[in-house]
């Protein structure tokens, strides 16, 4: 369990660039993330050295300039804080839920990101371009949405064959991959764990990497 405040002062110790709007976004999250029940009440003291933190651990796993869509993305996580940080970066946050989707919209706006931060109120399966929309994407990430297997069958049509899935998994991340074995197999698909360090030094979390072969 990290301390709130010691996580909060190293993680704007890496993004000093980025301070005011990693905060207006915790405060956005403290407030409206919770009163439209995004989050569950316990969250709030777990904002930075929980939920920001292991966005931000994702940082130096996606490539420069590329687009990026976050499946399942909720209140904004991992999405919003990489597209704060990460300026060479195109986002599209895909949620499904109307509330959640709204919520977004909010906090791009609040956050003045929506030059390349796109919502898209959308399940990942039904995803279909628009005329300035990429057919597929450069990277999907995703946190806390569906074990390996389904996920992968909602999203390979997202990222193949030239992209990745990157999911935010911690401890399972190898059971995972077994049991979707099967999966990963018919989607001619390999998956590897990754170990994330936490930036700043905070507690760092795992992910699987999954590209096609
Ligand atoms: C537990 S929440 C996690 C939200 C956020 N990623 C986080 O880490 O806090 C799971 C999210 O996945 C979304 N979701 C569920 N099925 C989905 C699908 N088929 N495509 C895209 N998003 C989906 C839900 O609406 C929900 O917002």
């Amino acid at each position: 369990m990290q301390d709130e405040s010691a996580a909060k002062a190293a993680l704007l110790s890496v993004y000093p660039e980025a301070d005011e709007q990693l905060k207006r976004y915790v405060d956005i999250l403290a407030d409206r993330g919770i009163e439209w029940g995004l989050l569950g009440p316990r969250e709030g003291d777990k904002l930075w050295g929980r939920h920001v933190a292991n966005s931000l651990a994702l940082v130096d796993v996606i490539p420069e300039g590329v687009n990026v869509a976050d499946v399942g993305s909720g209140a904004g996580l991992p999405g919003v804080p990489l597209a704060i940080v990460r300026p060479d970066l195109d986002l599209y946050l895909l949620e499904p839920m109307q509330r959640r989707a709204e919520f977004l919209e909010l906090a791009v706006e609040e956050l003045d990101l929506g030059a390349r931060v796109r919502v898209l109120r959308v399940r990942a399966e039904d995803y279909s371009p628009g005329p300035d929309d990429p057919e597929t994407f450069d990277v999907v990430t995703c946190r806390a949405v569906a074990p390996l297997g389904r996920l992968l069958g909602w999203t390979a049509s997202l990222f193949f064959p030239d992209g990745e899935l990157v999911a935010l998994k911690g401890q399972s991340a190898e059971a995972e991959i077994e049991k979707a074995a099967k999966v990963l197999r018919s989607h001619r698909a390999r998956a590897e764990v990754l170990e994330l360090a936490g930036p700043g030094g905070v507690e760092g979390t795992r992910a699987i990497r999954v590209r096609s072969f």
